[in-house]
């Protein structure tokens, strides 16, 4: 029996280090083994379970539907403060002193200076020291009992530490960090790639907080990690001395175990209100959470009660806020833009917007697929939301516009889950499969001709007003994009300006060109001063062209002068794998170069030539016959051998003189004069792949006697079956 309290007492102590003060005193698996002895205990002996055990935070089936809870004493809102430059804080510091009948030369008062927390309000409950009931505000009076949910946060203690009131009500908000934020969305990512039904992303923290505490299941709530700031009390059945003023409840908050924002601090008059204000706004960005502003208050609770309230609001306390974190703004345009690599991004072009404290007038889609998923139209009225260092993103279309309410505030219609605001309509969460061959180039409607059902452009839907270009907006090649792949590429490698720096990059790499002394800022300021437009430019260059460039004296030009020269005898596998052609790394390019030997054989090879290079499969052979297809990339090719680049050229690899070489066998039965090493022996001299399993890419299958079930998957599959002696005839037949 006392053992079971003694866990308790322990495990709630280790809970308030680990949650609350972020500062653990034992390995995450002793707490483990105190709760799961603490559970054992109580299973066996489930009188000594009690309702503030920290075995009983999350349990319970989901309820029905929430109770009304009417509030003892009301929960206020706070008037905001709409000047947010340092006069806001003037004004208010103004309004308190003529209100209390300050003369001009009465001190300065003194004030709480707290954040405003961006999530939701929550009133807490505690008769003789535990956690009874937990409420949303609701409309201030009357609010909706969430216990079930609000237990499962750790931060919130399920009985006080110290001596505690018969009765006190804690108030506070529950909040969602944005590192756990921004996990929760990674994680719903994934489930909507699984093709998981049904499932979301988020918005913002505030959504994914109030949507969390807002559940009939509390195994949901307990699954998002929330977190709770407390910032002031409701009913209380004494007064405690202890809170004669704001910030010694805040103290007194801390004492009972509930963390409390460490930027709180008391200041005095309007400088430091102001201070304050323009210190946090400073520190915004680089808080885990988002806060919407920071609320004065005046300190006294004894000035408080004088002071009173207008209606919902107390005239003690104000808000000042920050720029918006979150803005609505027209979709201009879409426009295609193609960065280093060849990948096209759409973004969209914003009416210009003031949010998270910077001008944002454009904003990248990723790729058509994100684009088509939060349905981004151009003229619609989208949210754009900044929050800390994050890079602004379009988080979904607005409600229609409703006048006041989306002027006034957008959270409101965030919290309100309007149509079109979220992105969990269930059409719209698709998997992107992986691992397709083909390319496909059904630019925004799926093509017949390559779409499988299940194609990724099926299953988004189509967003009317905006195609994927078909060619690159920077070059006009090509642009494609392969099957169950989500971006567009230019397949102008060489020739597009877009790409000429990640060319010239590649081209010059060791393990390409091995050109010394090309590196990126040269790269750079050759591209940028349009000295090198395409890869034979490199060879063009004139003494006079390098004039003016950073670092480049006479001994660096001669320098790199001689590494281009000598960069001109290559190999053939060097040359095909620096001319960065998709897919084709350095053991490709080998290949590919062992198998033609000479490189019009490789330029003019058809898909199924390509297909016989051993290891190259269909996503390979594709990306090498769209690069020769484009004429600038042939003619980049022809003027890097008219400026002398050249290789040992003629003989292709024995491997491909050989008379089976890129085929494959499996052998299968009793042959009749052959074991089944010598017969593997044989083919294998003769340039074959010998495998065990009969697959699509089997050539052949050699059958003997008693042939099974491989057998009966060649013939299921239409591969080709050979008997022994026509195996032997295919080995001696010339290559
Ligand atoms: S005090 C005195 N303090 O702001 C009035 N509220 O409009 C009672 N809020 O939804 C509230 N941070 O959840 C107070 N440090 C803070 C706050 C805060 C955020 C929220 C509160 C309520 C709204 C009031």
């Amino acid at each position: 029996m006392d053992e079971a309290a003694r866990l308790r007492e322990q495990l709630r102590h280790h809970a308030h280090l680990y949650y609350v003060l972020d500062a653990p005193e034992i390995p995450d698996a002793e707490y483990d083994r105190l709760f799961a002895r603490l559970q054992e205990l109580e299973a066996a002996h489930p009188e000594l379970r009690t309702p503030d055990s920290p075995t009983q935070r999350v349990g319970g089936a989901a309820l029905e539907s929430f109770a009304k809870v009417r509030h003892k004493l009301p929960m206020l809102s706070i008037r905001t403060e709409t000047d947010i430059s340092a006069e806001g804080a003037r004004a208010f510091d103004a309004r308190m002193r003529r209100e209390l009948g300050l003369l001009p030369d009465a001190p300065p008062l003194d004030y709480c200076c707290e954040l405003k927390f961006d999530g939701l309000a929550i009133s807490l409950r505690y008769e003789r020291g535990a956690l009874v009931q937990a409420a949303t505000r609701g409309d201030g009076e009357t609010g909706e009992d969430v216990t079930h949910n609000i237990r499962t946060i750790g931060q919130i203690p399920l009985r006080l530490q110290g001596g505690a009131p018969q009765v006190v009500e804690v108030r506070g908000e529950v909040y969602m960090r944005r590192d756990d934020f921004e996990a929760l969305n990674a994680r719903q990512r994934e489930k909507i790639a699984a093709g998981q039904k049904g499932e979301k992303l988020f918005v913002n923290p505030r959504n994914a907080a109030a949507g969390a505490v807002r559940q009939l299941d509390p195994a949901i709530a307990a699954a998002r990690r929330l977190s709770f700031f407390a910032y002031g009390l409701g009913e209380c059945s004494f007064d405690a001395p202890a809170c004669q003023t704001q910030f010694d409840s805040l103290e007194q908050l801390r004492a009972w175990g509930f963390p409390v924002a460490c930027q709180s601090r008391r200041a005095q008059g309007a400088q430091a209100l102001a201070a304050f204000h323009e210190q946090m706004g400073r520190e915004r960005a680089g808080l885990p959470f988002d806060i919407d502003g920071v609320v004065y208050k005046v300190d006294s609770v004894a000035l408080q009660r004088r002071l009173g309230f207008v209606s919902r609001e107390p005239r003690w306390a104000v808000a000042h806020k920050y720029p918006p974190q979150e803005q609505i703004t027209t979709v201009l345009g879409i426009d295609v833009q193609v960065g280093r690599t060849g990948r096209l991004t759409p973004v969209a072009r914003l009416d210009p917007v003031f949010v998270g404290g910077t001008t944002v007038s454009n904003v990248t889609l990723h790729n058509l697929f994100e684009l088509r998923r939060k349905g981004v139209r151009v003229g619609d009225r989208v949210i754009v939301r900044r929050a800390g260092d994050v890079i602004p993103e379009i988080v979904g279309v607005a409600p229609p516009a409703t006048g006041k309410r989306e002027r006034e505030s957008l959270s409101e219609s965030a919290r309100a889950g309007a149509p079109g605001f979220g992105m969990g309509c269930e059409a719209q969460s698709a998997a992107i499969p992986s691992g397709i061959a083909s390319i496909c180039n059904e630019a925004d409607r799926p093509d017949p001709g390559c779409a499988s059902r299940e194609g990724l452009a099926q299953r988004f839907p189509y967003v009317p007003n905006f195609r994927m270009p078909r060619q690159c907006p920077i070059c006009a090649s090509a642009a494609v994009r392969e099957k169950g792949e989500a971006d567009y590429r230019c397949t102008g490698g060489l020739f597009c300006a877009a790409q000429r720096r990640q060319a010239i990059l590649h081209f010059a790499a060791r393990r390409a060109m091995d050109i010394e002394g090309l590196g990126a800022k040269l790269a750079e300021q050759l591209v940028e001063q349009g000295k090198v437009q395409t890869l034979p430019d490199l060879y063009r260059l004139r003494r006079q062209d390098y004039a003016g460039l950073d670092r480049m004296a006479e001994k660096s030009v001669r320098n790199l002068e001689d590494a281009l020269e000598k960069s001109k005898q290559t190999t053939l596998a060097r040359f095909l794998y620096a001319l960065g052609i998709r897919h084709v790394g350095e053991s490709t390019a080998r290949d590919l170069a062992g198998h033609f030997g000479a490189l019009d054989a490789v330029m003019n090879a058809g898909l199924e030539q390509l297909l016989q290079v051993p290891d190259v499969g269909p996503v390979v052979a594709r990306s090498v016959h769209t690069f020769f297809a484009q004429p600038h990339n042939r003619e980049v090719v022809e003027q890097l051998r008219a400026v002398g680049m050249h290789w040992p050229e003629g003989a292709p690899a024995p491997a491909a003189l050989l008379p089976l070489a890129g085929k494959t066998f499996v052998l299968t039965g009793m042959l009749p004069t052959l074991t089944r090493d010598a017969a593997k022996a044989k083919l294998e001299a003769a340039g074959a792949k010998v495998t065990d399993s009969v697959s699509k890419k089997t050539s052949y299958v050699v059958a003997g006697e008693e042939a099974g079930s491989k057998l009966a998957k060649a013939r299921e599959l239409g591969v080709a079956v050979i008997d022994e002696a026509r195996m032997l005839e295919m080995l001696n037949a010339p290559g």
